[in-house]
Formats: structure tokens, sequence, C-alpha cells
């Protein structure tokens, strides 16, 4: 299990919307959980919790939770469901204000305004792409998903998500099924070349206000 060099997990990483109805080895699901939980978070908060999915009534429970019309689902739908175990990576917001508040952070207060931006679904993401990347490394096909706001609340209520977690996401694991399914966005919009989203020592102009040009 899990021999791909890193460039190649890298490189052949990309979301799988069609998968095949076969079992995934739970060995593989339990490494990607281990592996979650070694990304990095502030303050080694680890405000992250991940709820497992992967009978066949859970799965079906959770995209009749998450979905418009399970009973007729489109194509996209239809590739997705067949995946045998969905991971919900959540994030506690609770865990990272109380982490915070501990003698050697000192943001007793827990004024959210001292956050510069919300560590706690950075880090639960970090962590689904870690779930992500051991699924290509063990040659199956992953994809990470939100949940549409409107589906927040049957997707808790079905599967009793505490309050002070959310859902940060979605991830799909299984094997890839012939054929394409579903097209995702890589199909109609290319690669932005790396020269033109690295900006090396600086950015625009110095000493004035920047018009971003593709604003
Ligand atoms: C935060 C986030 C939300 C996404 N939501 C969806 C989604 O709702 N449906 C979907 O088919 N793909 C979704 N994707 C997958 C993206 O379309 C995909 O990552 C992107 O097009 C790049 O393609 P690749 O990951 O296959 O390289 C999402 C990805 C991220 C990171």
């Amino acid at each position: 299990m899990g021999d791909m060099e890193f460039q190649d997990v890298v490189r052949h990483r990309k979301m799988v919307r069609n998968y095949s109805t076969e079992s995934v080895d739970p060995a593989i699901v339990d490494l990607s959980l281990h592996n979650a939980t070694r990304a990095p978070n502030a303050g080694f908060s680890q405000g992250w919790a991940f709820l497992v999915l992967d009978t066949p009534d859970d799965v079906r429970r959770f995209w009749v939770a998450a979905s418009d019309d399970i009973d007729h689902p489109d194509e996209w739908l239809t590739g997705m469901m067949r995946a045998p175990v969905v991971i919900l990576p959540c994030s506690s917001k609770a865990a990272y204000l109380n982490r915070y508040a501990e003698d050697d952070k000192g943001w007793t207060d827990q004024d959210e305004a001292r956050w510069p931006k919300p560590f706690w679904d950075m880090d639960t993401a970090m962590a689904a792409l870690l779930i992500l990347q051991t699924a290509t490394d063990a040659g199956l096909g992953s994809c990470f998903i939100g949940i549409p706001p409107d589906k927040d609340a049957a997707v808790r209520a079905a599967f009793a998500i505490p309050d002070d977690f959310d859902p940060v996401g979605v991830v799909t694991i299984g094997h890839h099924a012939p054929g394409e399914g579903a097209k995702g966005s890589p199909t109609r919009r290319a690669r932005k070349p790396v020269a033109d989203v690295v900006h090396r020592g600086r950015w625009g102009q110095l000493g004035g206000h920047q018009a971003s040009p593709s604003a």
C-alpha cells in the first residue's frame, strides 16, 4: 500500500467523480485518518474531527440528506454516490478559542477579531488534503466537495454532529470506475502557469495603493 513517490502523488491527485462499487480496504481509510491527524494546525489545537461513513446505509443516508433528489440523480450524483466511503472533516472554532485562551497563548478574552483567518477551517482543510493524497498514494480515487448551505442542517441531523463542530466539506473515497463521468472544472479551464501566480520579491509598485490587474 502506498509506495508512490511524493511528486507522483501530487501530480496524479485529481478529483474523481465516477466510482465503482468495489469496496475500499479499511486499512487505507485508517491510514488516511492517521495521516490527517499529522496536518499542521495552529497552536497544536487539533480542533478537528472526522465523521467516517463506510456502510452502504450510512453513505446513502448522507446523500439523502445532502442532495435534492436522490431518486433522480444526475451523472455527477450517480458517480459520486457509488463511492463506498465518505468522510466529513469537521472543524471546531471553540477548540481554537479555548486553546488560545490557555496560559502559553493568553488570548483570554477569546475575541474572534484576533484571528487573522479561520484557522479552524484552514487546519481541517489541510487534514482533508492529506486524506486525498493518501487515497491517491494507495491507487484510489477521491474527491473533496462542499456541503450546500441549505443541506447543512439535514446533514448534521442525520449524523448527530454536535453544534460545536462544523463539517468543512466532504471527502469521497473509492475505486475509479472506467470513464470520466461528470466533468470537473479542469475540463473547462486551464491550469494557470506558475509564472502567472508567483510574485518574487515584490508584487507591484512600492509606495502606493495597488489595484489588482484582475480587479
Ligand atoms: C473547497 C472545494 C470545494 C469543491 N467543491 C466541489 C463540488 O462541489 N463539486 C465538485 O464536483 N468538485 C468540487 N471541488 C473540486 C474542484 O472542482 C477541483 O479540485 C478543481 O477543479 C481542481 O481539479 P483537481 O482537484 O481534479 O486537480 C471542490 C474543491 C475544493 C477544494
